[in-house]
């Protein structure tokens, strides 16, 4: 018995793991951002509040040696609404917890008195003192893979309530001023809340709904940053898994490697810290190798005028004599293709890559068509650079040494050290001109509308880059 369970469960625990999808893209929103954000949601939430409707309200009241009577309190019209304390926590595994202390409301409006033929009216104004409002936010995703919030719970509370109440008749509604007072807070605490869910609803969630879940690259490819489950609330952040993947936008495939787990440090001086699994990166090579994309060309129009080695097949005949031979005074074109996906490695410090590439080279015949002259197999250790700015991530490599080996020829055996000078000028002249340029255009990150990041900071840890950011929005 004891033994089946035992199966049972490590049968669970597989399953369990094999289910979790680690995220390309980790948004990690620190305490310090989340009270960036409390701030902003304040302004909005105490002018939503200042806007509250209240009803009017009436009662009887009966006084020794006078009597039964009628009262009214109507137009009542708040002339100011303060939160000037509150704060947000995290609440591990359920969501955000905002609390507002010491609120105080201004307000004024018309009484109205009636006993027997008595009949009296005038003005009052009303302080709401020690308002608090205690609001659980319940965090999640929907079915497009945006994040969703809403109020889970929210309970308010007036400590004290001054009405101050002016006309020849006020003494006598003075005189009951205990049962006006709790009337007062009852209609006032009854609308908070509502408010408060419903500007939660209708200003809060547009924004969180504003996240780009698949945000364009190019004319080739998209990222999918749709959420892979509901944020993440621990002590100290909150943790939004994005799939962070690159994918094809014309048709798109499975992806044939994982995300790894991504370990993110311990950090609080930014608001934001982003997690940019390699798989980010590598999903786009992958995409952009499946698509033909990484193929870049060489032709004697691209070379510099006062470059010596021509891209024809007199130059290259000086060489290696029997292309000349078999092609007379010809123009070349050399190309460069990835036979896989180059991989993008990233240490703590470093970006690297390590591409095969292979070096076509053509013989252009007086028809335009093209003659297979040798294939070259090239690597080199590449280093990325990658950067950041406001909206994008942007890359740009620099090379290393190119070795090459002879893979295969049209035009019999030769020494590729022969042509060590002409490619290695080609491709860190010609070629990475050309990539970097594409690199330059980046990466969109997935912002909310009317979000900016500033103070930005990038760090290769390892597997991933970090990415930190104080938050501006407006
Ligand atoms: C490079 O040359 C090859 C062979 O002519 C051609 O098929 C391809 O479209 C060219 N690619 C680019 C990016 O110019
Ligand atoms: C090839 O390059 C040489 C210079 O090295 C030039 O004199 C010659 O005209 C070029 N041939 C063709 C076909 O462009
Ligand atoms: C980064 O890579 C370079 C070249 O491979 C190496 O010399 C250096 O030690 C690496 N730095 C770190 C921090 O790993
Ligand atoms: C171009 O010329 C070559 C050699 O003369 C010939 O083999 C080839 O079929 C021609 N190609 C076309 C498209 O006419
Ligand atoms: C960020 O970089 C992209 C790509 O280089 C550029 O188009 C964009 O204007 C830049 N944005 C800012 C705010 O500098």
């Amino acid at each position: 018995m004891a033994w089946r369970l035992a199966v049972a469960f490590m049968v669970a625990v597989y399953v369990e793991n094999a289910g979790a999808i680690n995220p390309g893209f980790v948004v990690r929103v620190t305490n310090k951002g989340l009270d960036y954000a409390r701030q902003i949601g304040i302004t909005v939430l105490q002018k939503e509040l200042s806007t509250i409707k209240l009803p009017d309200f009436s009662g009887t009241f009966h006084i020794k040696h006078l009597g039964k009577g009628y009262y009214s309190f109507h137009d009542l019209v708040i002339r100011n609404f303060q939160l000037p304390s509150s704060q947000v926590e995290p609440v591990p595994n359920v969501g955000l917890k905002l609390s507002i202390s010491d609120g105080f409301v201004q307000l004024d409006g018309q009484w109205h008195v009636k006993k027997s033929f008595i009949k009296d009216h005038g003005s009052f104004d009303l302080k709401v003192e020690g308002l608090s409002v205690s609001v659980g936010l319940a965090l999640g995703s929907d079915s497009s893979g945006r994040p969703t919030v809403s109020a889970a719970s929210c309970s308010s509370h007036i400590s004290n309530v001054r009405v101050h109440i002016s006309g020849k008749l006020s003494w006598l509604l003075d005189l009951f001023h205990k049962k006006i007072d709790a009337e007062f807070r009852k209609v006032m605490e009854d609308k908070i809340c509502p408010v408060v869910s419903e500007s939660i609803n209708s200003k809060l969630q547009p924004i969180l709904q504003t996240l780009p879940v698949t945000a364009k690259i190019d004319h080739i490819a998209g990222v999918d940053y749709s959420l892979l489950g509901p944020p993440i609330a621990t002590a100290e952040s909150v943790d939004v898994n994005l799939k962070g993947e690159c994918f094809d936008l014309a048709h798109r495939s499975t992806v044939p490697f994982p995300p790894p787990a991504i370990a993110f440090p311990v950090d609080h001086n930014l608001m934001v810290y982003c997690g940019v699994s390699d798989y980010f990166f590598n999903t786009a090579s992958f995409v952009y190798q499946a698509a033909g994309a990484l193929i870049f060309n060489v032709t004697d129009d691209m070379i510099p005028k006062d470059f010596q080695m021509r891209l024809n097949t007199s130059t290259f005949g000086s060489l290696i004599p029997q292309v000349q031979k078999m092609y007379p005074n010809m123009l070349m074109k050399l190309m460069m293709s990835t036979p896989s996906a180059p991989v993008l490695k990233i240490t703590p410090g470093n970006l690297t890559i390590a591409p095969a590439l292979d070096f076509q080279a053509f013989a252009i015949l007086p028809n335009s068509s093209l003659a297979p002259l040798f294939l070259l197999g090239v690597t080199t250790d590449v280093s990325a650079k990658i950067a950041v700015n406001s909206t994008r991530i942007v890359g740009s490599l620099a090379l290393s040494r190119l070795q090459m080996t002879l893979k295969h020829s049209d035009v019999g055996p030769f020494s590729v050290a022969l042509l060590d000078v002409a490619v290695n000028f080609y491709v860190s002249n010609i070629l990475l001109p050309q990539i970097n340029g594409k690199l330059e255009r980046g990466f969109p990150l997935p912002l909310l509308d009317h979000v900016q990041l500033t103070d930005l900071i990038l760090k290769p840890q390892q597997d991933f880059l970090q990415l930190g950011a104080n938050i501006n929005y407006g």
